[in-house]
C-alpha cells in the first residue's frame, strides 16, 4: 500500500479513456464542443494497461473508467476485458452518460464490472434536451432499465443547477422508492470548458438536503463507505439510497484516496490540480517500470492537502470535465 504525504492511502485511479463526448452538457462543455485532442496524443489502451499495472503494484485496487464518454472510444470492452485479468485489481467501475451503453450491458455483467455511475440530471425529456443539448433521454432510460435488470450496481449522478433541474430533485428521489438504484445529487463545479464564471454556488449540499427533506421529511443519514465522496441518506422503506456530493465545497478531501490519469496521460493527484506528471512522455521515452514507479512515488509525496490548496497553485480553471475525467 502506498500513502501520500498526508498519510492517505492511494488505492483508486480514475482513468479518462477519451476527452470526446456525444453530449454537450452545458456544465461541462460549450455547444460547439471542446478542442479535442488528436488521436496520437491520447494514450493507447496498451499504454493505459501498462500504467494501471504499475499503479496496481503500488497498491491501487480500483479503477473507474471515465471520459469524456467512455463508450465513444472504440475497443473499450476489449480494454476492460484486459483490465479484468490484472491480478490485484479488485474493482473496475465506469461512469457513463448511458447513451451508447445499452448494447454492452450483458458483456459488462459477464466481465464483473462492479458498478456503473450513470449521469442523468432530469427525467423530463425537454429539460434533458436543454441540459445536454441532445434528445437522448429515451436511450439513457433504457440503459438504466438494462443495468438494473442485469443486477449491476447502479448510481445515478445528477448535477443540481439553479434554473435548470431543481424541480427534478423530488422525482429523482422517487426513483429510489421502487428501484434498487442510488441517486446522488452533485454540487456544480466550475469545469465547463469556458472559464470559471460561477461566482456563486446556488445549490450547496445543505440546500440540496433541505430540498430532499421538503419532499421526504423522514429522510435519514446513513453510514458512509470509507473514502466516499458522497454523504449517504435513506428514506425508510425505499429500496435505493440517496447521496449528496459536495464536489464544490470539497468536504471529503481529508480521506481522498484517488488520483486521476487524463486521456493524454497526465497524472493529477487532485481534481483541482493542473497535472503533476507527464506519464505519456515517460512511456514514450522508454521509461522502465521501475522509473514509472519512482515517478509515481515522487508525485504522491507532494499531494496538496485539499482542492483549495491545489486550486490556489494553478493559473486557470478554464477546463472541461471531459478533459479532466470527472
Ligand atoms: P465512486 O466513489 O467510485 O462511486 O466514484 P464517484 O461517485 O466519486 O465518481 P463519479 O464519476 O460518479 O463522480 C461523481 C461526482 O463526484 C462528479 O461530479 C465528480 O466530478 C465528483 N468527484 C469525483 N471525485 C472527486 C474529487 O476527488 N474531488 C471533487 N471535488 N469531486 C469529485
Ligand atoms: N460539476 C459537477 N459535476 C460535473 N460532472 C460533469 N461536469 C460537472 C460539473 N461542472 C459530472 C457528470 C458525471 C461526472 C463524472 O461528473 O455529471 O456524472
Ligand atoms: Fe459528456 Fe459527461 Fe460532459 Fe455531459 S458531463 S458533455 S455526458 S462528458
Amino acid at each position: 500500500m502506498i500513502y501520500d504525504n498526508h498519510n492517505r492511502p492511494i488505492t483508486y485511479v480514475r482513468l479518462a479513456v477519451t476527452d470526446r463526448c456525444n453530449l454537450r452538457c452545458f456544465y461541462c462543455m460549450p455547444e460547439e464542443g471542446i478542442k479535442y485532442l488528436p488521436k496520437r496524443q491520447i494514450l493507447t489502451f496498451e499504454e493505459m494497461e501498462r500504467v494501471v499495472g504499475v499503479l496496481v503494484s503500488l497498491g491501487v485496487q480500483k479503477v473507474r473508467i471515465t471520459g469524456g464518454e467512455p463508450f465513444v472510444r472504440s475497443g473499450l470492452m476489449g480494454f476492460m476485458h484486459q483490465l479484468s485479468r490484472l491480478p490485484g485489481l479488485n474493482d473496475i467501475s465506469i461512469t457513463t452518460n448511458g447513451v451508447l451503453t445499452g448494447p454492452h450491458i450483458t458483456a459488462m455483467a459477464a466481465l464483473g464490472i462492479k458498478s456503473v455511475n450513470l449521469s442523468l440530471d432530469t427525467l423530463d425529456r425537454e429539460r434533458f434536451r436543454q441540459v445536454t443539448r441532445r434528445d437522448d433521454l429515451p436511450a439513457v432510460l433504457k440503459t438504466l432499465d438494462g443495468l438494473l435488470a442485469a443486477g449491476i450496481q447502479t448510481k445515478i449522478n445528477a448535477v443540481v443547477m439553479e434554473g435548470q433541474n431543481t424541480q427534478d430533485i423530488g422525482p429523482l428521489v422517487d426513483l429510489t422508492r421502487t428501484l434498487p438504484v442510488d441517486v446522488r445529487f452533485i454540487e456544480e463545479m466550475p469545469f465547463n470548458g469556458e472559464g470559471s464564471h460561477y461566482p456563486k454556488l446556488h445549490w450547496t449540499h445543505q440546500r440540496i438536503l433541505n430540498e430532499i427533506r421538503a419532499h421526504y421529511p423522514t429522510v435519514q443519514k446513513r453510514m458512509d463507505a470509507p473514502f466516499s465522496t458522497s454523504t449517504g441518506y435513506q428514506i425508510p422503506g425505499h429500496q435505493g439510497q440517496i447521496g449528496v456530493i459536495a464536489a464544490f465545497s470539497r468536504t471529503f478531501c481529508g480521506t481522498c484516496n484517488r488520483i486521476r490519469l487524463t486521456a493524454q496521460g497526465t497524472l493529477k493527484t487532485c481534481l483541482y490540480d493542473e497535472g503533476v506528471l507527464d506519464v505519456r512522455a515517460l512511456l514514450r521515452n522508454g521509461a522502465s517500470d521501475q522509473e514509472l514507479t519512482a515517478a509515481f512515488r515522487q508525485a504522491f509525496s507532494h499531494r496538496p492537502v485539499n482542492g483549495f490548496e491545489a486550486e490556489r497553485n494553478r493559473a486557470t480553471l478554464a477546463e472541461s470535465m471531459a478533459t479532466i475525467g470527472g
